[in-house]
């Protein structure tokens, strides 16, 4: 008997339902467009002045696209070689620089940095220091856009592992911050908080929980 004739067409709504609700579950495998930097695209280019933008921890190279589509300078950076290499096929109007975020930026003054999901490997000290850095890069009245993991990001290993400091865990073998609301008004207390949401991204292969956060350097 044929597949077709053998199923059970009584079903097929269920299973249509059960495909729709499953699209936002799984990407088998491909990333998904995540806009969250369209909405802050004025502000941006506004602050950006002529200085070129500070984006750290670019990967591939999403959001840097997002920048260079309209036409603003960035220079990015980035630990891995291979995010690089990818970002520079996605967007290759930006200047890149492979390293790591905890040895001097790039640039030295800039009116916008951009940070998504890329700060959260560090300690306590190391992540204020990095903080701290990239005000002091940032001229005054510069905007500071960032993402960060929420604790409630059970995806992606908010549920735990070993503990080294408060809200920082061994996950698979890496160190990974998560945030609450304290953490980050803590992190923030010297900046001028714009916004400050917990959402959900879909660039992943599954819902990640995250802080959306728009700062200005008084
Ligand atoms: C979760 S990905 C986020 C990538 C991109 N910003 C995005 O939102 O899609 C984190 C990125 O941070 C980079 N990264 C990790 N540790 C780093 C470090 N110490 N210095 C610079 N980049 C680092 C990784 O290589 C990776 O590309």
């Amino acid at each position: 008997m044929s597949v077709v004739r053998a199923f059970n067409w009584k079903f097929l709504p269920a299973v249509v339902r059960a495909a729709i609700s499953m699209r936002g579950r799984i990407s088998f495998g491909r990333h998904r467009r995540d806009d969250w930097l369209d909405r802050w695209l004025p502000l941006v280019k506004e602050r950006a002045g002529v200085l070129p933008i500070l984006e750290i921890g670019c990967g591939r190279g999403e959001d840097t696209l997002a920048l260079v589509r309209e036409n603003l300078a960035v220079t990015a950076l980035d630990l891995s070689p291979a995010m690089i290499a990818a970002a520079r096929k996605v967007a290759p109007q930006a200047q890149y620089h492979c390293q790591d975020v905890r040895a001097p930026f790039p640039i030295q003054k800039s009116g916008v940095a951009i940070a998504s999901l890329s700060l959260h490997y560090f300690c306590w000290a190391e992540f204020q220091g990095i903080l701290e850095r990239i005000r002091n890069t940032l001229q005054p009245g510069g905007v500071f856009l960032c993402r960060l993991n929420s604790i409630r990001d059970v995806h992606f290993g908010a549920q735990g592992g070993a503990e080294i400091e408060h809200h920082f865990y061994r996950v698979y073998g890496v160190s990974k911050r998560f945030f609450d609301e304290s953490d980050i008004r803590k992190a923030f207390a010297d900046w001028r908080i714009l916004s400050l949401e917990e959402t959900t991204s879909d660039r992943f292969h599954l819902p990640k929980v995250l802080w959306e956060v728009v700062l200005e350097r008084p």
